[in-house]
C-alpha cells in the first residue's frame, strides 16, 4: 500500500513536472538533456564531477552548443542549478545518469564511472526515487551491476525505487534531430519501472518507445552503432578497391541510392571517431566473450575503419609523389581537427591520428580547426590552430574534416595539392585533387 502511494506519488509529481531531476554527468548527453527538462517547467540538479563544469553551467554558460542564452535564462529562472555535491541526490525525485562509457587501453569496456556513481546514489537513495542509465553500455549492466548496487541500501526494486535503462541517441551537430525531437526508448527492470520513466521522457520527447527490459534497451543501442560501424567499414574497404579501380565512389555511393528501397547511403571517410561509434561495439564483443561467442562483424569493421588513417597517410604519400616530393619534409596542413562536421570534440578522432601518422615519418604538419584551439596528439606533442589565410604555402593540405565554414573552392584554387578524405571539394578529373 504504501509502495503503491509512492509510486503514484511520483507519478503525480512526473505530471505535474513537480518532480525535482538530477542529471549526473554534464557532458555531451547530460546537459542537453539536463536543459531540455528544464525548458519543459522541471527542477534540475545537474550533479558534475568536474567543478569548474558546474560553475560555467551557474553562470549560464552552455560549453555544449550555441543556445542563444536559453540556458543563462534557466538559471536565472532557478530552473536549472549544477553542483559537485552527491549528497544532494537525496533531495530529488529522479536520477538519471549520463556518464562516459570508455574502454580501458587493453579495449575492455571501462565501466568504471557508472559503478562510481551507482555507488553514490546507493548511498542516499531513498523511498519513491526513479534511476535511469543512459550511458551507453553491454546487455546487463542495469540489472546486474546498477540494480545489486541500488538494492544493497536494503530498498526493493519495483516497490520502494524504480530503475530503467533508456539509450541517449544525440547526434551532436545535427540540425534537424536534438534531445527533444529524438525517440527515445526506455526498458524498465519492472514494468511499473518502465511505466514511470515512459512518463517521464513523454514529458519532454516526442515519442517514446517502451522495451520489454533494460538489457533489450541495452543491445538495441548497441546494433544501432553497430550497424553504423559495419557499414561505414563497408564503404570504406569499396572505396580503397574503387581507387585502385579507378572507379568514382562517391558516384556509386549516389547511384545505388537512387534505389527506393533496400539501400542506405554510407560514405567513406578517414575513420571513425567520437565517444561512440568506435568503442561501444567493443562492450558487445566483450560481453559475448562470457557466452562464448566471437563478434566478427564488429572485430573486422573496427580493423577496416581503424586502418583508414593509415590509407590516407598512404594517399598523401602518393599525391606527393605526383611532384616527386617525399613525406618527410614536406608542408602539410590538415584541414579540421574535430571528429565530424562543425563538432569541437576530438575524441577518438581520426585527423588526430592522421597527424601522429604524419609527425612519425617526418611531415611538418600544421592544422586549422575553426572550433578548434589546441590539441594534444597521443606522442604528448601540442599543437595550435593556425590561420588558413595562405595555402599554398604548404605542400599538402589535406582535408580531415569537411567543417561547413571552410571555403572549398578556394582550398583547391590556392592549393598545390589536396587529399580530399569527405568530397567536400566535389573535384572530379583534376590533377592536383586527390578524394578518397
Ligand atoms: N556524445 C554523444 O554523441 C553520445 C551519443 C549517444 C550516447 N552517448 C553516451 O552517453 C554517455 C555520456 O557521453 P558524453 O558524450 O556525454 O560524455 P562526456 O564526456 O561529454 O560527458 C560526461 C560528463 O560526466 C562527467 N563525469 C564523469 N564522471 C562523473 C561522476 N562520477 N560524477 C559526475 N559526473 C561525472 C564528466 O566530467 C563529463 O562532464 C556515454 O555512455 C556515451 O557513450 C554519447
Amino acid at each position: 500500500m504504501i509502495q503503491d502511494l509512492q509510486t503514484t506519488d511520483l507519478s503525480a509529481k512526473i505530471a505535474q513536472k513537480t518532480a525535482r531531476i538530477a542529471v549526473v554527468g554534464l557532458g555531451y548527453v547530460g546537459l542537453p538533456l539536463g536543459i531540455e527538462f528544464a525548458k519543459a517547467g522541471f527542477q534540475v540538479l545537474g550533479i558534475e564531477d568536474n567543478p569548474a563544469k558546474a560553475q560555467r553551467v551557474n553562470r549560464g554558460d552552455n560549453y555544449i552548443f550555441e543556445d542563444q542564452g536559453a540556458l543563462q535564462g534557466l538559471v536565472e529562472g532557478k530552473k536549472i542549478r549544477a553542483s559537485s555535491d552527491y549528497d544532494l541526490l537525496r533531495d530529488v525525485d529522479v536520477i538519471i545518469i549520463c556518464v562516459p562509457t570508455p574502454l580501458t587501453k587493453h579495449r575492455e569496456p571501462d565501466i568504471s564511472y557508472v559503478a562510481s556513481v551507482t555507488d553514490h546514489i546507493a548511498k542516499t537513495l531513498r523511498r519513491g526515487q526513479l534511476v535511469v542509465l543512459e550511458s551507453t553500455t553491454y546487455p546487463g549492466t542495469t540489472e546486474e551491476l546498477v540494480l545489486p548496487h541500488l538494492s544493497s541500501s536494503g530498498l526493493k526494486i519495483g516497490e520502494d525505487f524504480h530503475l530503467a535503462f533508456s539509450p541517449e541517441r544525440v547526434d551532436p551537430g545535427n540540425k534537424e534531430f536534438h534531445t527533444g525531437n529524438i525517440p527515445k526508448v526506455i526498458g524498465g527492470v519492472t514494468p511499473k519501472c518502465t511505466e514511470l520513466a515512459c512518463k517521464l521522457y513523454g514529458q519532454v520527447l516526442d515519442e517514446v518507445h517502451p522495451a520489454s527490459s533494460p538489457r533489450v534497451a541495452e543491445m538495441e543501442k548497441l546494433l544501432e552503432n553497430i550497424f553504423r560501424s559495419v557499414n561505414i567499414a563497408l564503404v570504406n574497404e569499396l572505396a580503397i578497391l574503387c581507387r585502385k579501380m579507378d572507379i568514382d565512389i562517391w558516384e556509386v555511393v549516389d547511384l545505388a541510392s537512387t534505389k527506393p528501397y533496400g539501400f542506405m547511403p554510407f560514405y567513406p571517410g578517414p575513420g571513425l571517431g567520437g565517444h561512440c561509434i568506435p568503442v561501444d561495439p567493443f562492450y558487445l564483443t566483450w560481453k559475448a566473450r562470457e557466452y562464448d561467442f566471437a563478434t566478427k562483424f564488429i572485430e573486422l569493421a573496427g580493423e577496416i575503419n581503424a586502418n583508414m588513417p593509415a590509407h590516407v597517410v598512404t594517399m598523401i604519400v602518393d599525391a606527393l609523389g605526383t611532384q616527386r616530393k617525399s613525406l618527410r619534409g614536406a608542408n602539410v596542413l590538415v584541414l579540421g581537427a574535430a571528429y565530424k562536421k562543425d563538432v569541437a570534440d576530438v575524441r577518438e578522432s581520426p585527423a588526430l591520428r592522421i597527424m601522429e601518422l604524419l609527425i612519425k615519418r617526418g611531415a611538418l604538419v600544421s592544422y586549422n580547426d575553426p572550433l578548434i584551439m589546441e590539441i594534444t596528439l597521443g606522442s604528448a606533442e601540442e599543437l595550435r590552430s593556425v590561420p588558413v589565410s595562405d595555402f599554398s604555402r604548404y605542400d599538402c593540405v589535406v582535408i580531415a574534416t569537411n567543417h561547413s565554414v571552410y571555403d572549398y573552392e578556394r582550398v583547391v584554387k590556392d592549393s598545390k595539392l589536396v587529399v580530399d578524405t569527405h568530397n567536400a571539394t566535389r573535384s572530379k578529373g583534376s590533377a592536383k585533387v586527390f578524394v578518397l
